[in-house]
Formats: C-alpha cells, structure tokens, sequence
C-alpha cells in the first residue's frame, strides 16, 4: 500500500448520463433485461464530497441542491459500504473509518440521467481514496462493487462515451465524439421508476427484446463511435437515434402526458426529440452549447405561454450542457 489516507475532502464530480440508443436486447433469469446501448456522458454534473469522520460511528451524508428523497436510500452510502466491504478486515487490509459525505445534487432525480449511479461510482472512488485504499481493489472488482450498487455505475467508472451491455457491467469504451455536441435536457416534474418502465415493457413484448430495428441502429453506432465522429454527423443521426429507445412506448404509458411534451417540443424545436434512458428526460442535440442554450431560452417561453404542457408536479427543468467526448480533461 503506497497511499497515505486522505485527511482533506476528496472532491469529485459525478458526470449526469445520456443513453443515445437503448435496445432491450432481452429478458433475463435474475428480473434485469440485457441491454445494447451506447451511453455518453455529460457536462452536467453533482460535486460529492468525502472526509475521513474519526474513528467511530457511521458514514453521514448531507445533501443540498435538488431533493433527492431519504439520505438512508442514497447509493452514495450504500456505494461507501459496497467499498468497504469488498475491501475486508485483517492484517495487510487498509483501515475504512466512517466518512462523512457530501453531495452537492444538480443533475434532475429519477429522471433517465444516470445521477444516483453516478454519485455511487464517485463514492466508490472517493472513498477508496479517503482510505488510501486505491490499490486496495482491482478495477475489475471496483465494477463489480459498482455493478452491485446500481446498473449504470460500472459506466461512471470509464468516464467517456461507451458501448454498454449484459444489464450494464459490460462496458467497451468508445473513441468517442470529435468536438462538442451541445444538448437541450427537458425534465418533465414527473418521477418515472425505472423497474415500473421495465415492467410494462415485458407486459407488452411478453418478456422479450425490441423488433430489432433499435438493436441495429446502437450497433452501427457503436461502430462509429468506436472510429471517432464529428459533432455535426452525431447531430446529423438525431433523426434515427430520437427514436432508438426501446422504451419510449413504456415511459409514455408510465408517465401520462411525456408523449404530449415530446410532441409539443418537436414542433416548437423543429428537432428530432429523443427519451434518455427509461424517462422522462427528453433530449435534442446540437451542434454547440450556444445553439442549445438558445433553444432552452425558446423553450422556457414555449413552457411559460402553455405551448409546452407542465406535466406532473410543475414546470419541467430545462438544461442546456455539452456531451463530455472522452477528447477533453477534467469536466468543468
Ligand atoms: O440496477 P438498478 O437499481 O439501477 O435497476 C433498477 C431496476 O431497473 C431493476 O430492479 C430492474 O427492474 C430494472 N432494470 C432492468 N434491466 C437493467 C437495468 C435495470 O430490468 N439492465
């Protein structure tokens, strides 16, 4: 063990999601479905916050910023007792004292973004880290702690844009995106649980896979994501990946009115609108940040005059970021 445990705050930004594709490729004996899509991730961002807390009593976590429900439930803690689990005791083992963390919580709950898996894989590693355990675990045992706490942590642990299957442990990491592909987040106020959009998915495939059409479309982008491509192809596809999500039918059942707000945005927006995940977060790309920040401005009008309906609980947040394209250094 070479690393000294940590006696500052480790800091670590934990990168929202942004499914392109999503083909359910299949059922599986475990309840999970087998997955083929191709995951990138954003600018967007919650900042976790981790410090050894003495000697004795238990991990704490306090959260600002949106609400994400009981601290009890938060992957971080559960991440953090992932870790020092899979770490052990003994002789030769690296101490794991309780840590007390905080998340600074940006990135829209329950929402298709990949935010509570995100913060799990920054707590893996920031706890590592607290403990001067970094080499205490592989990497491949560091995804599986991961892969144990939320489907989609194993992809936070890449960092860039990546191939994802089985129900989200394989990870291939792709060349990724030249440039930087400005994208539109609209959120509608409802939360959508993820299992419930599973659920409803099997009810209507009678527990099987997509036709195949939205297999075909991941794989090719796969492909070209694997040799590289430019921000105005990626945008150039909007058209095809919009309506590459095998769950698109199944979110709009669970969250009545999402069919109405992607229609509405379609033709307020003139852009293909695509479903990020299992919902509610509806996505445009363009070519630049500038480009989508003035479409959040239209849209804010659209929201504010009716042209936009407010489903659920209020107004949808309406986020303009970048996708971070595995070309770039740390995330700001
Ligand atoms: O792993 P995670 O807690 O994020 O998954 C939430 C739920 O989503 C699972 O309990 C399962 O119902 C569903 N799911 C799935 N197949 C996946 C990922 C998630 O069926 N690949």
């Amino acid at each position: 063990m070479t690393d000294a445990a940590h006696h500052s705050p480790i800091v670590r930004l934990a990168p929202a999601k942004l499914n392109l594709t999503l083909a359910v490729v299949g059922r599986r004996d475990d309840g999970f479905h087998d997955l083929h899509s191709v995951f990138v991730p954003l600018a967007l961002h919650d900042v976790l916050t981790v410090a050894p807390a003495g000697t004795a009593g238990s991990d704490t976590l306090h959260v600002t910023g949106k609400d994400a429900g009981p601290v009890e439930a938060n992957l971080v803690l559960r991440a953090i007792s992932a870790a020092r689990a899979a770490i052990g005791e003994g002789p030769g083992r690296p101490a794991t004292p309780p840590l007390a963390a905080r998340l600074e919580k940006r990135i829209p709950v329950a929402a298709g973004l990949g935010g509570g898996s995100s913060d799990a894989a920054a707590a893996i590693d920031a706890a590592l880290e607290a403990w001067g355990a970094a080499d205490a675990l592989d990497p491949e045992r560091r995804l599986a702690v991961a892969a144990s706490v939320g489907s989609d942590a194993p992809f936070f642990l890449a960092g860039r844009p990546a191939l994802i299957e089985g129900r989200g442990e394989r990870v291939s990491p792709l060349t990724g995106i030249h440039g930087h592909p400005g994208i539109l987040l609209v959120t509608p106020a409802v939360a959508v649980r993820t299992p419930d959009v599973f659920a409803v998915f099997d009810g209507s495939h009678a527990g099987s896979s997509g036709d195949g059409s939205v297999r075909m479309t991941s794989a090719h982008l796969a492909q070209e994501l694997g040799n590289g491509l430019s921000a105005t192809d990626l945008v150039a596809r909007a058209g095809v990946l919009a309506s590459a999500n095998d769950l698109l039918a199944s979110a709009a059942l669970i969250a009545p009115g999402l069919a109405q707000v992607r229609r509405a945005l379609t033709r307020l927006l003139a852009r293909p609108i695509g479903l990020s995940g299992s919902g509610p977060t509806l996505w445009t790309l363009y070519p630049s940040l500038g480009e989508a920040q003035e479409a959040a401005v239209t849209v804010a009008d659209g929201v504010a005059d009716g042209t936009v309906p407010s489903i659920g609980d209020g107004p949808p947040s309406i986020i303009p970021t970048t996708i971070r394209t595995g070309q770039e250094g740390a995330p700001t």
